[in-house]
């Protein structure tokens, strides 16, 4: 049997989907995680790249708490032992922190996958899984392009170099202890809104895989008009 055939795959990688925020910048409407984009729920859209991978074992999805309750139809068809849901946190720290709680411990790879980026590739998730697979933590990240300024006293600008800089994406994977171990030390005030950060702080290596820029989040208004776009492209 060849070594890639789903049958050879270990079962041991577990995602984590923080999608307990309210949506605040999406404007009135729809839960923005729940909101359709060409008829596909969001979260679902984030959620079948990773139920399709053959080393997921099992999907944690953190919710708002009265979501967890009274899921959605949709959603409620899906639930068991491979896709569970726990109610979030007050930031987005605090809710995969309770998702990694959860978490099957035969699950010794973790990924993080913001529930509002619908359009993950199946590319992205395979280059984080074998970076996690040689011990480091890796996150999808694109390097910046435009020109970046600084808006400086008095509102006047002043151009800051873009050498290195990349833009830090989901999906996120780390060996499941570096995570662990970053989420014990950052107790219980932490405000990162990124994984990577976390662990970057312990001093373990993060590694930058190129995403693509098709994997958007999902954030104001006029982003829905762009996720339309690629859903229909
Ligand atoms: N998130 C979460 N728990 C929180 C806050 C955010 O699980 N307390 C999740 C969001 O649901 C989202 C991801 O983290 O999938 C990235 O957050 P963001 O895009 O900022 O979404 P929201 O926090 O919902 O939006 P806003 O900041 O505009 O309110
Ligand atoms: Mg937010």
């Amino acid at each position: 049997m060849s070594p890639n055939s789903a049958a050879a795959s270990p079962l041991d990688v577990g995602v984590l989907l923080p999608a307990a925020g309210r949506g605040e910048r999406a404007g009135a409407g729809d839960l923005k995680q729940f909101r359709p984009i060409a008829g596909v729920p969001m979260l679902l859209r984030a959620v079948r790249p990773f139920a399709r991978h053959p080393r997921v074992r099992q999907i944690v999805i953190a919710l708002p708490q009265e979501h967890v309750a009274q899921p959605p139809e949709w959603l409620a068809d899906l639930l068991g032992q491979r896709l569970k849901t726990v109610g979030g946190g007050a930031t987005r720290a605090a809710s995969v922190r309770a998702a990694l709680r959860m978490l099957d411990p035969a699950c010794t790879i973790v990924l993080v996958h913001d529930a509002a980026r619908p359009f993950v590739s199946q590319a992205e998730i395979d280059a984080v899984i074998e970076a996690a697979d040689r011990g480091s933590g890796a996150l999808a990240a694109i390097p910046v392009s435009d020109t970046l300024k600084r808006a400086a006293e008095g509102g006047f600008a002043t151009t800051v170099p873009r050498d290195g800089l990349w833009r830090a994406l989901t999906p996120q994977g780390f060996p499941r202890q570096l995570l662990e171990d970053a989420y014990a030390r950052a107790g219980d005030e932490l405000d990162a809104t990124d994984d990577a950060a976390l662990v970057e702080a312990l001093g373990a290596p993060v590694v930058l895989v190129e995403g693509r820029t098709t994997n958007i989040k999902v954030t104001s208004p006029d982003d829905f008009l762009l996720a339309e776009a690629l859903a229909h492209g």
